[in-house]
């Protein structure tokens, strides 16, 4: 019989994928092939032979009722394989949840193990998904619709929490990725020790971090050179005496609700550890700071110098804060590029990329 040459293409093709199959499945249960004795030895099926099952057979972890979900576990050469097994199926997890739980940081593992049955199958491929903060990851869900990736972060970073209520207190005030907002407060005596000066906008030294003020001055040079204006900066560390003054001046004369949209309370303003700087451009009225183009040179480039802008636009509800175009914060220029190219703020940064879960 004659084929025309396409059927005969098509005919190849389909071979082709045949091969293919049988090969894989040849290979695949080569890799699943069990000692079919074990199974004899406790009459099970060969139906359910997998690793997984030899190894419980073969380590004295066996269950009867557990037969089926141990086809569904993915087996694991690790030491706490068994622990997994023994801690999490009498918890009452499916094989499938067991797969999930096996892809947890060991930390989260153990804080696992010590509730009751939790469904986490939204939340087990999630980086930050911290296990404590479960039930207000639920809540927070169904409150807002957020996806589950946003709601871990949000959550973490107290979101679903009153602000100023309990702060925590920092206690790492010269860290440059030091986290100071309205969950985060510094203690009242708390001052940098290695306070550098720069010339300000108004003719005063303008204290900040030796670090911050470096970064500054090569920040500087570089918008001199590449778009011809120069920044100084109006104020950066202040004491917590300075803000509360500030900020008592601020609620007396627009209240309290309104004054917190725009400044910190002493001791939660980040202005107290010397790495954040509000600048200016001199040549603008006294009540501007900067000139559109001013910012959008600031907002493209000041991470090469290690900075960024802390209060951005759109983002005022992860800040706290209205957008402040002129207040930059110096984290590094590593911390500044991630946070810059992925729009991030400094809370989710720390939280997406520094904190361990
Ligand atoms: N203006 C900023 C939020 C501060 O007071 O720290
Ligand atoms: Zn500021």
């Amino acid at each position: 019989m004659k084929l025309k040459p396409g059927v005969k293409f098509c005919l190849f093709i389909v071979l082709i994928g045949l091969i293919g199959l049988i090969g894989f499945k040849y290979f695949k249960k080569d890799a699943e092939k069990i000692d079919n004795s074990l199974l004899k030895e406790h009459h099970i099926s060969e139906k359910y032979a997998s690793k997984t099952l030899e190894f419980v057979l073969k380590n004295d972890l066996y269950e009867e009722k557990y037969l089926k979900e141990y086809a569904k576990i993915n087996y694991r050469e690790e030491d706490d394989f068994a622990t997994i097994l023994t801690t999490f199926l009498p918890k009452g997890y499916q094989g499938e949840e067991i797969n999930y739980i096996l892809k947890l940081s060991k930390t989260n593992q153990e804080k696992l193990a010590k509730l009751e049955y939790q469904d986490i199958q939204n939340y087990y491929k999630i980086k930050n998904f911290n296990v404590d903060n479960l039930e207000r990851y639920n809540a927070y869900y169904k409150e807002h619709k957020y996806s589950y990736e946003d709601v871990v972060t949000y959550v973490n970073i107290n979101l679903d929490l009153p602000v100023y209520t309990n702060p925590h207190t920092v206690t790492d005030g010269n860290s440059n990725l030091v986290l100071v907002n309205k969950y985060n407060c510094l203690e009242a005596n708390y001052t940098p020790s290695d306070l550098a000066y720069l010339k300000g906008a108004y003719g005063n030294e303008v204290p900040m971090r030796e670090i911050a003020q470096k970064a500054l001055v090569k920040l500087q040079e570089a918008v001199t050179k590449e778009i011809g204006i120069t920044l100084l900066p109006t104020t950066s560390y202040r004491n917590y005496n300075f803000q509360k003054t500030l900020y008592d001046n601020y609620v007396a004369e627009d209240g309290a609700s309104a004054a917190d949209t725009y400044s910190a309370r002493p001791g939660c303003s980040e202005h107290q550890t010397g790495l954040a700087i509000d600048l200016k451009n001199p040549d603008t009225p006294a009540s501007r700071r900067l000139n559109d183009s001013d910012y959008e040179w600031l907002k493209n480039n000041a991470h090469r110098f290690g900075f960024i802008i802390r209060f951005p636009k759109d983002k005022e509800f992860i800040t706290g804060y209205q957008e402040e175009n002129w207040h930059i914060r110096y984290v590094g220029e590593e911390a500044a590029k991630i946070i810059y190219e992925n729009k991030l703020t400094l809370e989710e940064y720390i939280d997406l990329y520094i904190t361990n879960y």
